[in-house]
């Protein structure tokens, strides 16, 4: 079990949408909270709900794709809170372009925000969660990590995403002993800011904010959830599952007959006809001196 009462928690995106969701339900539970943003006058208002409602936050201004950036952060929050156990590595973008028409400025700014995002604000917080013996991250991936092929025109992300998964999945097995745990989030479709102040996130180096909100094509709208469920009604779910120590939280469950039509697909296509070659060719002949190539 992670403990949340009494625990102090970062939220990265926490100016709005699952973040501002996650940040007062962590409050509501008994932590105290940083909420970290790009855009310090979101972070200020939740900051400021929270502490309406009787909660402990503070509001701190950062922008995750950089190091410096999070350092500061984490100093001001953990100079405000004390050390921090509790971490949501949930600051992202998002793009609905095909990945030829995308500037090189913005493919880097989504691989940055969404994975490089998550990376750095993890190397931020981990040595003093370890120094402290415990604590929780948990990164905001996506069902579209999981299901690749789930919304087209959707390269940069997804793969992104993916990678945040690969992240946590592999981080846990270096935490085990120190009694830390991970887990990546997977929204399945939730009702935020997103589409409409998406562009007003792009930082300076990736060419600063743009104007209108994001297109979501024909294609994409058919496979994105019909059901957009709130922040503050899945904020509970994915707090569940970080005290219960989960790998994943997920909020749709009726999302898993796509898990059983991908992976079934990898299964079986794959290798299915690997296995059929085998049958045709034989078992490759495997090196006598195991993974070691001798004349390599
Ligand atoms: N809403 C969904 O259906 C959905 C689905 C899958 C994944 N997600 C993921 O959930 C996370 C939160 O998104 P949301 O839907 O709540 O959107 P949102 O737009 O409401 O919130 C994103 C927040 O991140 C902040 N942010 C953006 N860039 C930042 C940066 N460089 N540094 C610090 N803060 C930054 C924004 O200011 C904003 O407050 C994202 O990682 C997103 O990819 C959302």
């Amino acid at each position: 079990m992670t403990d949340i009462s009494g625990k102090a928690a970062v939220v990265t995106g926490g100016g709005s949408g699952i973040g501002m969701g996650l940040a007062r339900e962590l409050a509501r539970q008994g932590a105290s909270v940083a909420v970290a943003d790009i855009m310090l006058e979101k972070a200020q208002k939740v900051a400021a709900a929270i502490q309406a409602a009787g909660g402990k936050a503070v509001a701190i201004q950062c922008d995750v794709c950089e190091r410096d950036s999070i350092r500061r952060m984490k100093e001001e929050a953990e100079a405000a809170l004390g050390p921090i156990q509790l971490v949501f590595a949930n600051a992202g973008a998002t793009s609905f372009d095909p990945l030829t028409e995308m500037s090189d400025d913005d493919v880097d700014w989504i691989l940055q925000v969404n994975l490089h995002g998550v990376m750095n604000t993890t190397r931020a917080f981990l040595p003093g969660m370890i120094a402290a013996g415990g604590g929780h991250i948990c990164a905001t991936a996506s069902m579209a990590g999981l299901l690749p092929g789930w919304i087209p025109v959707h390269v940069p992300y997804s793969a992104a995403k993916a990678g945040i998964i690969g992240l946590m999945m592999n981080l846990a097995l270096e935490l085990k002993e120190h009694g830390i745990h991970t887990t990546s989030y997977c929204p399945g479709g939730v009702a935020t800011g997103m589409k409409a102040n998406n562009a007003l996130y792009r930082p300076t180096k990736f060419g600063g904010p743009g104007e209108g909100e994001v297109h979501v094509g024909e294609e994409s709208g058919k496979v994105t959830s019909l059901a957009f469920y709130t922040p503050e009604a899945i904020a509970p779910m994915v707090l569940d599952a970080v005290k219960n120590n989960l790998a994943f939280a997920f909020d749709h469950p009726e999302q898993r007959v796509h898990f059983r039509e991908t992976y079934s697909a990898v299964v079986e296509a794959c290798y299915d006809a690997a296995e059929e070659w085998e049958r045709t060719h034989g078992v490759p002949e495997a090196n006598p001196h195991g993974a070691k190539l001798l004349d390599a």
